[in-house]
């Protein structure tokens, strides 16, 4: 049985940074997360046009999480309370135990480290308070940075291929 109660929010510390909940106050950070090219070069989703997009983003993303079905972070500098990206968790399935991991940082703060950090955070996380035992990640097989970030936090190549997108390759880490 997974634990998917989510309030109150659980905020996470980690040595640089703090994961919280996303607020109307990142509206521009999560627009740009979700409209720049660069960011969403391998990424298949509908990107956001407006303000407004990123608007009615934070509030699903923030309905799902009072409702237990996904968990979606901030993630900030502990000093500030600007948000550089993002981390969530989604498709939780008490069924198989398992969860599925997804994240993206503003471009100025990749290459930093940033993202290790905070997804080791987000990993115990799930592992000893939701109790998944499985996590999944999905990502294209050309997206460089995000299969380093999985391999250097020992997720393993699943090794099959995605019904539905030939280009995505599945990683995972089990507990
Ligand atoms: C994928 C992403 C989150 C990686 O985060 P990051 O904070 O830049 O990664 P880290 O700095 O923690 O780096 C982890 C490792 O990956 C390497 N790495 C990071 N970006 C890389 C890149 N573009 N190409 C090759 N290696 C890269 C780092 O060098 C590091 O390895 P090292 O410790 O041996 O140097 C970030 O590049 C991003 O937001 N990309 C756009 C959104 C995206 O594609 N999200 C993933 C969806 S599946």
């Amino acid at each position: 049985m997974l634990n998917k109660t989510f309030t109150p929010f659980p905020v996470l510390t980690t040595e640089r940074f703090t994961l919280r909940q996303p607020a109307m106050d990142d509206e521009q950070e999560i627009f740009t997360l979700r409209s720049e090219r660069e960011i969403n070069k391998y990424l298949n989703r509908k990107p956001a046009y407006t303000i407004d997009d990123a608007r009615n983003f934070i509030n699903n993303v923030n309905e799902n999480t009072d409702k237990g079905n996904s968990l979606y972070w901030a993630i900030t500098f502990s000093d500030q309370n600007i948000s550089v990206g993002t981390i969530c968790i989604f498709s939780l399935s008490g069924e198989n135990n398992k969860c599925e991991i997804g994240y993206e940082l503003l471009t100025n703060f990749q290459g930093k480290g940033i993202m290790k950090e905070a997804v080791e955070e987000v990993i115990d996380y799930a592992f000893n308070t939701i109790k998944v035992q499985k996590i999944e990640a999905f990502s294209h097989r050309d997206n460089q940075g995000s299969i380093k970030l999985l391999e250097k936090l020992s997720f393993r190549n699943s090794n099959v291929a995605d019904k539905t997108d030939p280009d995505l390759v599945c990683y995972h880490l089990t507990n």
